[in-house]
Protein backbone atom coordinates (compact mmCIF):
# COMPACT_ATOMS: atom_id res chain seq x y z
CA UNK A 1 0.00 0.00 0.00
CA UNK A 2 1.50 3.36 -1.10
CA UNK A 3 2.66 5.49 2.18
CA UNK A 4 -0.33 8.41 2.94
CA UNK A 5 1.26 11.63 3.19
CA UNK A 6 1.11 13.64 5.91
CA UNK A 7 1.16 17.22 6.31
CA UNK A 8 1.69 19.30 8.97
CA UNK A 9 -1.16 22.16 10.34
CA UNK A 10 -0.19 25.15 12.27
CA UNK A 11 -3.00 26.70 14.43
CA UNK A 12 -2.46 30.73 14.65
CA UNK A 13 -2.96 32.56 17.22
CA UNK A 14 -3.12 29.75 19.89
CA UNK A 15 0.69 27.88 18.04
CA UNK A 16 -0.87 24.46 18.36
CA UNK A 17 0.27 22.18 15.88
CA UNK A 18 -1.03 18.59 14.16
CA UNK A 19 -0.31 16.28 11.28
CA UNK A 20 -3.02 15.94 8.78
CA UNK A 21 -3.24 12.80 6.99
CA UNK A 22 -4.08 13.37 2.84
CA UNK A 23 -7.63 12.34 2.47
CA UNK A 24 -8.61 13.43 6.57
CA UNK A 25 -10.47 16.28 7.15
CA UNK A 26 -8.50 18.84 9.40
CA UNK A 27 -11.25 18.65 11.91
CA UNK A 28 -10.90 14.33 11.81
CA UNK A 29 -7.24 15.10 12.53
CA UNK A 30 -7.46 17.41 15.15
CA UNK A 31 -10.51 14.82 16.49
CA UNK A 32 -7.60 12.31 16.00
CA UNK A 33 -4.89 14.62 17.94
CA UNK A 34 -7.08 15.20 20.86
CA UNK A 35 -7.16 18.99 20.18
CA UNK A 36 -10.60 20.21 20.50
CA UNK A 37 -11.19 22.99 18.27
CA UNK A 38 -14.87 24.79 17.76
CA UNK A 39 -17.13 22.70 15.82
CA UNK A 40 -20.42 21.80 15.83
CA UNK A 41 -22.37 19.70 12.98
CA UNK A 42 -18.94 18.07 11.37
CA UNK A 43 -20.66 17.67 8.26
CA UNK A 44 -20.21 21.68 6.39
CA UNK A 45 -24.00 23.20 7.49
CA UNK A 46 -23.03 25.19 10.90
CA UNK A 47 -20.60 27.07 10.78
CA UNK A 48 -19.18 27.02 13.54
CA UNK A 49 -15.79 25.66 12.23
CA UNK A 50 -15.02 28.51 10.52
CA UNK A 51 -11.81 29.56 10.42
CA UNK A 52 -8.82 31.29 7.95
CA UNK A 53 -6.09 30.27 5.93
CA UNK A 54 -3.54 31.49 5.83
CA UNK A 55 -1.05 30.01 3.76
CA UNK A 56 -0.94 26.41 2.05
CA UNK A 57 -2.97 24.47 -0.49
CA UNK A 58 -6.42 22.94 0.68
CA UNK A 59 -9.35 21.96 -1.43
CA UNK A 60 -13.23 21.75 0.42
CA UNK A 61 -15.58 19.17 0.27
CA UNK A 62 -19.13 19.92 -0.37
CA UNK A 63 -20.75 22.28 2.00
CA UNK A 64 -23.64 24.12 2.70
CA UNK A 65 -23.30 28.06 1.54
CA UNK A 66 -25.35 28.70 5.06
CA UNK A 67 -22.32 27.98 6.81
CA UNK A 68 -19.63 29.56 4.06
CA UNK A 69 -20.97 32.07 1.65
CA UNK A 70 -18.84 33.13 -1.49
CA UNK A 71 -17.80 36.32 -0.67
CA UNK A 72 -16.24 34.38 2.40
CA UNK A 73 -14.71 31.32 0.77
CA UNK A 74 -13.00 34.58 -2.31
CA UNK A 75 -11.52 35.65 1.15
CA UNK A 76 -9.74 32.37 2.13
CA UNK A 77 -12.40 31.23 4.92
CA UNK A 78 -12.45 27.38 5.19
CA UNK A 79 -14.25 25.06 6.88
CA UNK A 80 -12.42 22.85 9.24
CA UNK A 81 -14.58 19.95 9.01
CA UNK A 82 -14.53 19.91 4.67
CA UNK A 83 -10.54 20.87 4.45
CA UNK A 84 -8.65 18.52 2.77
CA UNK A 85 -5.18 19.53 2.86
CA UNK A 86 -2.41 19.41 -0.02
CA UNK A 87 0.70 20.78 1.85
CA UNK A 88 1.91 21.97 5.31
CA UNK A 89 -1.28 24.66 6.19
CA UNK A 90 -1.04 27.69 8.75
CA UNK A 91 -4.84 28.33 9.61
CA UNK A 92 -6.03 31.26 12.21
CA UNK A 93 -9.10 29.87 13.89
CA UNK A 94 -11.30 33.04 14.20
CA UNK A 95 -13.28 30.99 16.91
CA UNK A 96 -11.99 29.35 19.79
CA UNK A 97 -12.05 28.57 23.41
CA UNK A 98 -8.94 28.05 25.49
CA UNK A 99 -11.19 25.93 27.99
CA UNK A 100 -11.68 24.30 25.05
CA UNK A 101 -8.59 23.29 23.85
CA UNK A 102 -7.24 22.77 27.53
CA UNK A 103 -9.78 20.41 27.93
CA UNK A 104 -9.30 18.20 24.98
CA UNK A 105 -10.22 14.91 24.60
CA UNK A 106 -8.21 12.75 21.85
CA UNK A 107 -11.88 11.08 19.81
CA UNK A 108 -11.77 7.13 19.80
CA UNK A 109 -13.76 4.04 19.14
CA UNK A 110 -15.36 2.37 21.77
CA UNK A 111 -16.93 -1.11 20.92
CA UNK A 112 -19.40 -2.33 23.36
CA UNK A 113 -22.86 -3.70 23.52
CA UNK A 114 -26.14 -2.49 24.87
CA UNK A 115 -27.52 -4.00 28.01
CA UNK A 116 -30.80 -1.91 28.26
CA UNK A 117 -33.33 -0.17 26.45
CA UNK A 118 -36.28 1.84 28.71
CA UNK A 119 -39.11 3.37 27.69
CA UNK A 120 -39.40 7.12 30.15
CA UNK A 121 -42.35 8.22 27.71
CA UNK A 122 -44.29 7.52 24.96
CA UNK A 123 -41.39 8.80 22.54
CA UNK A 124 -38.58 9.17 24.82
CA UNK A 125 -36.45 6.37 25.82
CA UNK A 126 -33.13 5.26 27.62
CA UNK A 127 -30.52 3.26 25.92
CA UNK A 128 -27.41 2.10 28.49
CA UNK A 129 -24.87 0.41 26.60
CA UNK A 130 -21.61 -1.11 28.61
CA UNK A 131 -18.16 -0.09 26.46
CA UNK A 132 -15.08 -2.68 26.03
CA UNK A 133 -12.82 0.10 28.17
CA UNK A 134 -13.31 3.25 29.27
CA UNK A 135 -14.36 6.45 27.91
CA UNK A 136 -13.30 10.17 28.97
CA UNK A 137 -15.67 12.80 28.29
CA UNK A 138 -17.11 16.17 29.64
CA UNK A 139 -20.85 16.20 30.45
CA UNK A 140 -22.56 17.50 28.14
CA UNK A 141 -20.53 16.15 24.89
CA UNK A 142 -21.56 13.35 22.89
CA UNK A 143 -20.62 10.39 21.11
CA UNK A 144 -21.40 9.02 17.39
CA UNK A 145 -23.31 5.66 18.22
CA UNK A 146 -23.07 3.46 15.54
CA UNK A 147 -25.07 -0.24 15.29
CA UNK A 148 -22.45 -2.55 12.96
CA UNK A 149 -24.80 -4.27 10.30
CA UNK A 150 -27.14 -1.59 10.05
CA UNK A 151 -25.25 1.27 7.69
CA UNK A 152 -26.52 4.05 10.42
CA UNK A 153 -24.17 6.36 12.58
CA UNK A 154 -26.03 9.11 14.72
CA UNK A 155 -24.76 11.96 17.16
CA UNK A 156 -26.36 11.04 21.03
CA UNK A 157 -25.46 12.84 24.19
CA UNK A 158 -24.74 10.75 27.26
CA UNK A 159 -27.13 11.15 29.85
CA UNK A 160 -25.15 9.66 32.41
CA UNK A 161 -22.30 11.82 34.16
CA UNK A 162 -18.67 11.13 33.39
CA UNK A 163 -17.32 8.56 35.69
CA UNK A 164 -14.18 7.07 34.03
CA UNK A 165 -16.22 3.79 33.86
CA UNK A 166 -17.61 1.78 31.32
CA UNK A 167 -21.49 2.31 31.14
CA UNK A 168 -22.94 5.05 29.02
CA UNK A 169 -27.06 5.91 29.33
CA UNK A 170 -28.24 8.15 26.57
CA UNK A 171 -31.68 9.54 26.55
CA UNK A 172 -33.25 9.42 23.29
CA UNK A 173 -36.35 10.64 21.31
CA UNK A 174 -37.75 8.49 19.07
CA UNK A 175 -39.09 8.93 15.85
CA UNK A 176 -41.36 6.79 13.89
CA UNK A 177 -39.25 7.08 10.61
CA UNK A 178 -35.96 7.95 12.40
CA UNK A 179 -32.89 5.98 10.60
CA UNK A 180 -31.03 4.86 14.61
CA UNK A 181 -34.54 5.79 16.56
CA UNK A 182 -36.54 3.37 14.78
CA UNK A 183 -34.42 0.66 15.69
CA UNK A 184 -34.80 1.37 19.46
CA UNK A 185 -38.72 -0.21 18.94
CA UNK A 186 -37.83 -3.61 19.21
CA UNK A 187 -34.85 -4.32 16.91
CA UNK A 188 -32.13 -3.26 19.12
CA UNK A 189 -32.03 -6.06 22.51
CA UNK A 190 -29.60 -6.52 25.31
CA UNK A 191 -26.34 -8.01 24.34
CA UNK A 192 -26.16 -6.54 20.48
CA UNK A 193 -23.17 -4.92 19.68
CA UNK A 194 -22.64 -1.13 19.16
CA UNK A 195 -19.77 1.02 19.00
CA UNK A 196 -19.48 4.68 20.25
CA UNK A 197 -16.73 7.48 18.09
CA UNK A 198 -16.57 9.82 20.44
CA UNK A 199 -15.97 12.30 22.16
CA UNK A 200 -17.35 15.16 20.84
CA UNK A 201 -19.04 18.41 21.60
CA UNK A 202 -18.56 21.89 22.65
CA UNK A 203 -21.63 22.66 25.57
CA UNK A 204 -19.75 20.82 28.17
CA UNK A 205 -20.10 21.78 31.81
CA UNK A 206 -17.37 24.19 32.74
CA UNK A 207 -15.96 23.47 36.23
CA UNK A 208 -15.10 26.21 39.58
CA UNK A 209 -17.67 28.84 38.86
CA UNK A 210 -20.08 29.90 41.12
CA UNK A 211 -22.71 32.23 39.65
CA UNK A 212 -25.92 31.09 38.64
CA UNK A 213 -26.40 28.13 36.26
CA UNK A 214 -28.82 27.99 34.14
CA UNK A 215 -29.93 25.08 32.07
CA UNK A 216 -32.78 25.30 29.43
CA UNK A 217 -33.62 22.41 27.30
CA UNK A 218 -36.60 20.24 25.68
CA UNK A 219 -37.32 16.81 24.52
CA UNK A 220 -33.88 14.86 24.43
CA UNK A 221 -32.37 17.72 25.10
CA UNK A 222 -32.59 16.17 28.60
CA UNK A 223 -29.73 13.70 27.64
CA UNK A 224 -26.35 16.22 27.84
CA UNK A 225 -28.45 19.01 30.74
CA UNK A 226 -29.15 15.80 33.11
CA UNK A 227 -25.45 14.92 32.79
CA UNK A 228 -24.32 18.41 33.41
CA UNK A 229 -26.44 18.76 36.47
CA UNK A 230 -25.44 15.14 37.76
CA UNK A 231 -21.71 16.16 37.48
CA UNK A 232 -22.19 19.57 39.28
CA UNK A 233 -23.83 17.51 42.16
CA UNK A 234 -21.11 14.93 42.39
CA UNK A 235 -18.31 17.74 42.06
CA UNK A 236 -19.99 19.30 45.14
CA UNK A 237 -19.92 22.96 43.81
CA UNK A 238 -22.55 25.24 44.91
CA UNK A 239 -24.02 27.62 42.84
CA UNK A 240 -27.90 28.51 42.05
CA UNK A 241 -29.22 26.82 39.45
CA UNK A 242 -32.45 26.87 37.52
CA UNK A 243 -33.14 24.16 35.14
CA UNK A 244 -36.21 24.95 32.65
CA UNK A 245 -37.24 22.12 30.34
CA UNK A 246 -40.56 22.45 27.50
CA UNK A 247 -42.93 19.56 27.04
CA UNK A 248 -46.47 19.28 25.58
CA UNK A 249 -48.13 17.70 28.32
CA UNK A 250 -47.22 16.32 31.50
CA UNK A 251 -47.04 12.79 30.01
CA UNK A 252 -43.80 14.16 28.40
CA UNK A 253 -42.45 14.75 31.32
CA UNK A 254 -39.57 12.13 33.36
CA UNK A 255 -37.09 11.74 35.28
CA UNK A 256 -39.56 13.66 38.29
CA UNK A 257 -37.94 11.05 41.33
CA UNK A 258 -34.84 11.69 40.23
CA UNK A 259 -35.00 15.36 40.21
CA UNK A 260 -36.39 15.06 43.14
CA UNK A 261 -33.53 13.43 44.93
CA UNK A 262 -31.10 15.89 42.79
CA UNK A 263 -33.32 19.09 44.75
CA UNK A 264 -32.61 17.34 47.86
CA UNK A 265 -28.71 17.83 47.57
CA UNK A 266 -28.55 21.14 46.52
CA UNK A 267 -29.32 24.22 48.50
CA UNK A 268 -30.44 26.27 45.44
CA UNK A 269 -32.50 24.85 43.21
CA UNK A 270 -35.33 25.14 41.08
CA UNK A 271 -36.85 22.71 38.34
CA UNK A 272 -38.58 24.21 36.18
CA UNK A 273 -40.94 22.10 33.68
CA UNK A 274 -43.64 24.24 31.53
CA UNK A 275 -46.19 22.34 29.67
CA UNK A 276 -47.13 24.34 25.87
CA UNK A 277 -50.46 21.92 25.12
CA UNK A 278 -51.34 21.23 28.92
CA UNK A 279 -54.37 19.32 29.15
CA UNK A 280 -57.65 19.56 31.23
CA UNK A 281 -56.58 15.86 32.59
CA UNK A 282 -53.46 17.50 33.41
CA UNK A 283 -54.71 19.35 35.92
CA UNK A 284 -51.53 21.56 36.02
CA UNK A 285 -50.78 24.00 37.81
CA UNK A 286 -46.94 24.90 37.35
CA UNK A 287 -45.58 26.88 34.37
CA UNK A 288 -47.48 26.98 31.14
CA UNK A 289 -46.29 28.61 27.77
CA UNK A 290 -43.41 28.23 25.67
CA UNK A 291 -40.20 27.57 27.59
CA UNK A 292 -38.21 30.76 26.15
CA UNK A 293 -41.54 32.44 27.65
CA UNK A 294 -40.80 31.04 30.70
CA UNK A 295 -37.19 31.73 30.92
CA UNK A 296 -37.57 35.03 30.61
CA UNK A 297 -40.51 35.78 32.79
CA UNK A 298 -38.61 33.21 35.50
CA UNK A 299 -35.03 35.40 35.12
CA UNK A 300 -36.72 38.56 35.41
CA UNK A 301 -38.84 38.17 38.56
CA UNK A 302 -35.64 36.39 40.21
CA UNK A 303 -32.87 39.33 39.28
CA UNK A 304 -30.04 36.19 39.73
CA UNK A 305 -26.85 37.90 40.70
CA UNK A 306 -23.30 37.02 39.87
CA UNK A 307 -21.94 35.99 36.46
CA UNK A 308 -24.67 33.68 35.17
CA UNK A 309 -23.53 30.66 32.56
CA UNK A 310 -26.24 29.02 30.25
CA UNK A 311 -26.99 26.13 28.57
CA UNK A 312 -29.19 25.15 26.48
CA UNK A 313 -29.83 21.99 24.08
CA UNK A 314 -33.18 20.19 22.10
CA UNK A 315 -35.10 21.54 19.02
CA UNK A 316 -33.22 23.58 17.01
CA UNK A 317 -36.23 26.38 17.17
CA UNK A 318 -36.24 26.07 21.14
CA UNK A 319 -33.00 27.21 21.14
CA UNK A 320 -33.00 30.04 18.57
CA UNK A 321 -36.03 31.24 20.69
CA UNK A 322 -33.91 30.51 23.90
CA UNK A 323 -30.36 32.66 23.36
CA UNK A 324 -32.12 35.86 22.50
CA UNK A 325 -33.81 35.49 25.76
CA UNK A 326 -30.74 34.46 27.79
CA UNK A 327 -28.74 37.70 26.37
CA UNK A 328 -31.66 39.95 27.42
CA UNK A 329 -31.48 38.32 30.98
CA UNK A 330 -27.90 39.29 30.97
CA UNK A 331 -25.60 35.89 30.35
CA UNK A 332 -22.80 36.85 28.38
CA UNK A 333 -22.77 35.54 25.10
CA UNK A 334 -19.47 33.89 25.69
CA UNK A 335 -20.94 31.82 28.45
CA UNK A 336 -23.95 30.41 26.82
CA UNK A 337 -23.17 27.11 24.88
CA UNK A 338 -25.97 25.02 23.22
CA UNK A 339 -26.44 22.18 21.39
CA UNK A 340 -28.81 21.87 18.70
CA UNK A 341 -30.64 18.62 18.10
CA UNK A 342 -32.35 17.41 14.78
CA UNK A 343 -33.48 14.18 13.55
CA UNK A 344 -31.16 13.64 10.84
CA UNK A 345 -27.54 15.18 11.81
CA UNK A 346 -26.12 17.45 14.60
S1 LIG B 1 -19.62 23.45 9.52
FE1 LIG B 1 -17.89 22.46 10.34
S2 LIG B 1 -18.60 21.66 12.20
FE2 LIG B 1 -20.40 22.47 11.28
Amino acid sequence: MADVAVHTVRFEPVGIEMDVNEGETVLDAAFRQGISVMHGCKEGQCASCKSLLIDGEIELMKYSTFALMESERDTDHILLCRTLAFSDLTIELLNYDEDLLSRSIAVKSFPGTVTAIESLTHDICKLTIELEAPIRFWAGQYVDLEVPGHGVTRAYSMASPPNGGTTLAFIIKQYADGAFSALLSGILKPGDAIVAKGPYGTCFRREGRTGPLILVGGGSGMSPLWSILSDHVASGEQRPIRFFYGARTRADLFLLEEFAGHAAKLPDFRFIPALSHATAEDAWEGETGFIHEVVARTLKQERLQGDMDAYSCGPPPMIDAVLPILQMAGVEPERIYFDKFTPATR
